[in-house]
C-alpha cells in the first residue's frame, strides 16, 4: 500500500463540478466500480459527496493504466488528474459530476480491499442482519450517508434554535439511579460499591427537575436514553431525545416552543414551513375518534359509538357488552364490500391481537345487509347504524364491543391497517397533533394497582386536583404528547412543585413514604428548597429523523442500531466476560435451564 506523502486532496470526488474544466485535481476516494474498455479503464470514484468519473489512458502513462487495471471495488485511492468535458453524448445526467471526467495522470492505491459481502449501491438485497454486521460498508450507501448527515443537520438546527431562544446545554449522568419512565432499566454493577448498580437513565427527568430547582430556568440536552423494552421498528434500547426543560411556565409556553423547535427541524431538514400551532385533541377525544393516542390525523375514517342503537337489540354479544357498562363502535371501510373471507379473518385476528373476541361484519349491498348479524337487529336498528357510520351500498362496517379501552384498541389498529391498505393517506402529509388532557393514571389490572399514564411527577390539572383521592380515575393531567403521522414523537407534562400533592401521588401508585425516598429522595430533598412551577418535554429524535427520510425503521437514521434482539452483529454486544471481571464486580452468572 502507498501512502499519502505529500498528496491532499484539492476537492471532493463529488464536488468536482464544470468549473473546474480545464485544472488540476488531486481526488481520494474509493473505487466504486472499474470498467475497462478497449484500452480505456474508467473507474467511478466515490466519496461522500458523491461520484466522479476517473479515465486512465495508456497514453498518460503504461504504469499507471497497468496499476488501473488491477483496481478492484472498495480499494482506496488517491489520483491527480486533469478535469475535461466529456465528450459529446457520454455526458450522465443522473450523475452530478455527469458533465465532466478526470483524466488521472498519477495514481496511489492507499489500501485494497476484500470483496464486500453486498454492493455499495442504495438498492442493496442484503439481509439487515449482514447489513448490520457490516455496518461500515452499509454506511457508505448514499441513503444511509444523506439520513447521517440529515440527522446532524437536524440536530445543529435544534441546537441552534434553543440556544437561541435561552436554553443552556447540560450534560446529566450516565451512571445514575433509575428513572421512572416505565420501561426496565438497564443496570451497571459498581465495582467500588459491591453489590450496588447504577441504572443507565431512561431519561434525564430526575436531573432536568433538579436543574429547574438550581436556578438554571432553562435546560435543553440531546442525550442518549436507554430502556430495556421490548423492540419494534420505531424503538431501540438507546435512542436520542431533544430534552428541554422549563421553569416558571404552563402547558401552552412548553407547547409553543416545541412548535417553534419542529418548525425548525423541518425546515432545517426538509425545506418546508411548518404551519404552528399545531391542531390539538384532548386524549378522550383523540381515543374516541380514532381510537389510539397516536391518532394518525391524516384521513378520516373514525369510530362511531353505535351503543344505544344495539344495547337493547336481539344480538345477544351487543346487547350483554352494553349491559355490563361496555361499548359497541363500528368502523365504516368505504367500498370494501368485496372483502374476501380470507381478508376478514385477517381483520379478526388483528382484532384478537389486541384483545378483540371477535370482529362482527356488515357488507352493505343495493338489498339491505349481508351479514352473519343481520338477523339479529331489526330492520329499525340497522338503518340506525347506517346512518350512524355513512353506509353506502358496497361498504364494509367493522364493529368491535367489549370494554372501552379493548373496543378503542382494536378498531383503532383495524382504522390504520385500513387506511394503508385503501390509500386514504396523502403522500407528502406531514399531520401534527397535540394530545393533550391525559388521564393521571391508569389502572393495572393485572398488578390492581393505578399506575401513571406519564410519569408520577406530571401535575394534575388545578381542577381536577380535589379529586385526587375520591375519584383517581377521572383527575387529568398537565401532560401532552406530539403525533406526527400516527407516531409519538415526543411528549413532557408540568410537574408537580407542591410536596403536599407529590405525596399524595405517590401514595396513590401505591408508593409508600419509604419506596418514595429510596427511589427519589434526592428529587424529593430538592424540591423542598424552593421548587420554580416547571415543565418540560421530550422529543423522539430517531422517529422524528425516519419520519422526515420515510424509512422504515429509525435503525435507518441510527450509525449503530440493535436488531430487535437488542444485538449488535457489528460488535457482538453483548458477550459473555472473563470471570475476573465478573469476580471484581462480586458478580455470578447463573445460566438459567
Ligand atoms: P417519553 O417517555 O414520552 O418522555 O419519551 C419521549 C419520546 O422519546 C421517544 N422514545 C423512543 N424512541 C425510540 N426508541 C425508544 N425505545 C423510545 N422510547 C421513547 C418517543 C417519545 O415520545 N422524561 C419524559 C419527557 C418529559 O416528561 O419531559 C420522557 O422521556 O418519541
Ligand atoms: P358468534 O355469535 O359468536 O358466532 O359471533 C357472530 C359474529 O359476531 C362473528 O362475526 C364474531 O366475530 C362477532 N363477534 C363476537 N364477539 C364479538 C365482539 N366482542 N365484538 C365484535 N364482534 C364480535
Amino acid at each position: 500500500m502507498e501512502s499519502l506523502g505529500n498528496w491532499r486532496r484539492s476537492a471532493y470526488c463529488g464536488g468536482v463540478s464544470k468549473d473546474l474544466i480545464g485544472g488540476e485535481v488531486t481526488l481520494m476516494g474509493w473505487v466504486q466500480k472499474r470498467r475497462d474498455h478497449g484500452g480505456l479503464i474508467f473507474v467511478d470514484l466515490r466519496d461522500r459527496e458523491g461520484l466522479v468519473q476517473v479515465v486512465f489512458n495508456p497514453s498518460a502513462g503504461a504504469d499507471v493504466h497497468l496499476k488501473a487495471h488491477g483496481l478492484r471495488s472498495e480499494y482506496v485511492i488517491a489520483i491527480k488528474g486533469a478535469v475535461s468535458k466529456r465528450p459529446e453524448g457520454t455526458e450522465n445526467p443522473s450523475l452530478k459530476t455527469g458533465g465532466v471526467e478526470v483524466l488521472a495522470g498519477e495514481l496511489k492505491v492507499l489500501s485494497d480491499a476484500e470483496v464486500p459481502p453486498f454492493m455499495i449501491e442504495d438498492e442493496c438485497d442484503a439481509g439487515e442482519d449482514v447489513r448490520l454486521k457490516y455496518r461500515y460498508l452499509d454506511l457508505r450507501r448514499p441513503a444511509l450517508q444523506k439520513n447521517l448527515r440529515l440527522r446532524h443537520r437536524v440536530c445543529q438546527g435544534a441546537r441552534d434554535y434553543l440556544s437561541g431562544d435561552g436554553f443552556i446545554e447540560m450534560e446529566t449522568p450516565m451512571l445514575t439511579k433509575s428513572t421512572p419512565e416505565g420501561a426496565r432499566d438497564f443496570l451497571v454493577p459498581s465495582r467500588l460499591n459491591a453489590g450496588h448498580f447504577y441504572a443507565l437513565p431512561q431519561s434525564p427527568q430526575l436531573f432536568k427537575q433538579i436543574l429547574m430547582v438550581a436556578g438554571f430556568d432553562r435546560y435543553f440536552l440531546i442525550v442518549r436514553c436507554f430502556r430495556d423494552e421490548d423492540l419494534r421498528s420505531d424503538r431501540q434500547p438507546e435512542f436520542t431525545q431533544i430534552d428541554l426543560e422549563m421553569s416558571f411556565v404552563d402547558t401552552s409556553d412548553v407547547m409553543a416552543v416545541a412548535e417553534g423547535l419542529l418548525a425548525r427541524m423541518f425546515k432545517e431538514a426538509l425545506g418546508v414551513e411548518l404551519k404552528t400551532p399545531f391542531a390539538r385533541l384532548t386524549h378522550d377525544e383523540a381515543v374516541g375518534r380514532y381510537g389510539l393516542d397516536k391518532p394518525d390525523v391524516r384521513f378520516a375514517l373514525e369510530l362511531r359509538d353505535v351503543t344505544d342503537i344495539v344495547k337493547g337489540s336481539g344480538f345477544k354479544v351487543f346487547a350483554d357488552v352494553a349491559s355490563k357498562g361496555g361499548v359497541v363502535k363500528a368502523l365504516n371501510a368505504k367500498e370494501c364490500a368485496a372483502f374476501t373471507r380470507k381478508e376478514l379473518d385477517e381483520m379478526t385476528e388483528l382484532a384478537a391481537i389486541f384483545g378483540g373476541k371477535g370482529l362482527a361484519w356488515v357488507k352493505v349491498t343495493e338489498e339491505g345487509w349481508q351479514s352473519p348479524i343481520a338477523k339479529f337487529l331489526t330492520d329499525g336498528e340497522r338503518k340506525r347504524i347506517d346512518a350512524a357510520v355513512d353506509a353506502a351500498p358496497g361498504d364494509l362496517i367493522l364493529f368491535s364491543a367489549d370494554k372501552k379501552e379493548v373496543v378503542n384498541a382494536v378498531l383503532g389498529r383495524i382504522r390504520v391497517k385500513l387506511g394503508k391498505r385503501l390509500g386514504l393517506i396523502p403522500k407528502d402529509s406531514m399531520s401534527f397533533v397535540w394530545v393533550t388532557d391525559f388521564p393521571l393514571f391508569e389502572y393495572d389490572e393485572t398488578e390492581k394497582r393505578y399506575v401513571a399514564m406519564h410519569h408520577p411527577f406530571t401535575s394534575p390539572m388545578d381542577e381536577d386536583a380535589g379529586k385526587l383521592e375520591s375519584a383517581p380515575l377521572e383527575v387529568r393531567s398537565k401532560a401532552y404528547d406530539i403525533v406526527l403521522n400516527g407516531e409519538e414523537i415526543g411528549g413532557g407534562s408540568i410537574r408537580i412543585h407542591d410536596q403536599k400533592v407529590q405525596s399524595k401521588v405517590f401514595g396513590l401508585l401505591g408508593m409508600g413514604t419509604e419506596e418514595a425516598r429510596a427511589k427519589f429522595g434526592f428529587l424529593l430533598d430538592a424540591l423542598s428548597f424552593g421548587t420554580p412551577p416547571h415543565g418540560g418535554i421530550a422529543l423522539g429524535l430517531d422517529r422524528i429523523l425516519a419520519i422526515m427520510t420515510r424509512s422504515e425503521s429509525i435503525r435507518d437514521v441510527i450509525a449503530f442500531p440493535k436488531t430487535q434482539k437488542a444485538f449488535c452483529p457489528m460488535s457482538e454486544a453483548p458477550s459473555e466476560v472473563d470471570k475476573k471481571q465478573l469476580d471484581e464486580l462480586s458478580l455470578r452468572v447463573v445460566k438459567k435451564g
